[in-house]
């Protein structure tokens, strides 16, 4: 029997993997790192001999790094077919599961669990099962496995039946939806989900509130967790590695560009920036944020010409098309304001939307204000990085509704990211808040947002999977 085991002593399983590849014209394949707050939390662990890192091959070019056996050390891609990624992936992974945990419907099209639902459903239980036979593959004896986020819940219960020697976690990166919505999932389906997530020893989740959440739909739709065990460990930013990363010649290169961007305001000093950086995702609520800066100006005519609005919304989940008209969306209420307010030297709102860390990084430096406003988020890693990276010390418009308000709420300028308005003030606020007092809440934000690194937060459910 020991000798079907397989080698690996600690496995970790996502959908998103630690890079991905593109075909280079002249066919050659070309390693780029994966995004989202889940690999930025992941990455930091490092490689390490008796690791595996399981996840999907995503693009033309890492199914093709598949067929010529091409990858690195410590990760397997699984080539599940093209169709049944989709369906599990897009259709029930990102425009249900997301949707749910986020709360992001809207009635009354929203949702309709049809024919087409229950084929797609299939289709991830197919996705989910390639992950548990490749977990039970290459699992050494009483190895560990943490299965990370919703697009996996079924695997914990399905590596159990494979494999009941594996200790198994589960680990959220996602809010959890209360009861009263997350029971809008079909009865069976929401069974099955919960289930497959109790199949694990021990779920992990950022933040208290989610884990009650979680808590709660078990004790109202299956009976409670019976032996499973719930841990909260809230993701913190990796100083050392943000530190270094932002001091780097590139990060220089793209603060000059971006300082040409903002220009100097009358005073003859660069203007004050409101800095966001986000996937450009329904939950994190971007539209919402340029409306309140729009009534910012509206409001307070005393900031034209004198503040600019950085706003990086990078391209997500494109196959969907709400995520396309999203993405319309932010650009036409951005060149909107461009225009309403804009002036031959003054473009009050700077939108990039290519994807760029090191772009990221130079705003985060030059950040006076960080907007981080989603109507909903697990954590938001962007709130936790800016008061690292800001060279003179940021202030912190934040969401209630964001995982990170938990850690963050005492020294940032808290808003309910619904109400513009009050948005809009927090804008002010923050921008006129005096220097003394923004760099010494922004070494307060910054000890707390630094409080769990990644790689303790990675050992820490380790520990407690093998204690
Ligand atoms: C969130 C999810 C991650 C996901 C990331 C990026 O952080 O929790 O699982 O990887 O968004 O989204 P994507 O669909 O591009 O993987």
């Amino acid at each position: 029997m020991a000798s079907t085991f397989g080698a690996a002593q600690v496995l970790v399983a996502s959908n998103r993997g630690p890079v991905s590849y593109e075909v280079r014209e002249d066919g050659s394949l070309h390693a780029k790192r994966g995004g989202g707050g889940l690999v930025s939390g992941l990455s930091a662990i490092g490689p390490d001999a008796d690791a595996l890192w399981v996840c999907s091959a995503l693009s033309d070019g890492d199914r093709e790094a598949v067929r010529r056996g091409v990858g690195e050390d410590g990760v397997r891609m699984l080539d599940v077919p093209a169709d049944v990624h989709a369906d599990a992936y897009n259709g029930i992974a990102n425009s249900v599961l997301w949707f749910v945990h986020h709360m992001l419907y809207q009635t009354p099209l929203e949702p309709v669990f049809d024919a087409e639902f229950r084929r797609q459903w299939a289709s991830y239980e197919a996705f989910n099962r390639a992950f548990a036979e490749a977990l039970a593959e290459e699992a050494a004896e009483g190895a560990v496995a943490i299965v990370q986020d919703y697009h996996l819940t079924l695997v914990p219960g399905m590596l159990r039946e494979l494999r009941p020697d594996l200790r198994i976690g589960h680990f959220s990166h996602t809010p959890w939806a209360p009861v009263e919505y997350f029971r809008m999932l079909p009865d069976d389906i929401a069974e099955q989900v919960l289930r497959g997530m109790l199949g694990a020893d021990r779920l992990g989740f950022l933040t208290r509130r989610w884990a009650d959440a979680f808590t709660g739909c078990c004790k109202a739709l299956v009976g409670g967790l019976g032996d499973t065990r719930i841990g909260v460990h809230g993701l913190g930013a990796d100083a050392d590695f943000l530190r270094r990363r932002s001091h780097e010649a590139d990060v220089d290169e793209r603060m000059a560009a971006l300082r040409e961007q903002i220009g100097s305001g009358p005073d003859g000093n660069l203007r004050r920036t409101v800095v966001r950086v986000d996937r450009t995702e329904l939950s994190k609520n971007i539209v919402r944020g340029l409306l309140a800066y729009r009534q910012l100006l509206a409001d307070r005519p005393e900031w034209h010409e004198k503040v600019v609005h950085v706003a990086f919304a990078y391209p997500s989940r494109q196959d969907l098309a709400v995520y396309r008209d999203y993405t319309a969306e932010v650009q036409r209420v951005a060149d909107e304001i461009n225009t309403e307010y804009g002036t031959d030297g003054w473009t009050p709102v700077v939108l990039h939307v290519q994807d760029d860390f090191a772009r990221s990084l130079a705003a985060y430096r030059l950040a006076d204000v960080a907007l981080v406003n989603p109507i909903r988020d697990g954590m938001n890693l962007v709130a936790k990085e800016v008061p690292v990276v800001s060279d003179a010390g940021c202030a912190l418009v934040l969401s209630r509704e964001a995982g990170a308000f938990e850690e963050l709420g005492e020294d940032a300028i808290v808003v309910n990211p619904y109400d513009v308005t009050r948005t809009a003030e927090a804008l002010h606020e923050a921008l006129v808040m005096p220097a003394g007092e923004r760099v010494e809440r922004a070494k307060r934000l910054a000890a707390a947002a630094t409080a769990l690194p990644p790689a303790r937060w990675f050992l820490e459910q380790l520990e407690a999977l093998r204690g």
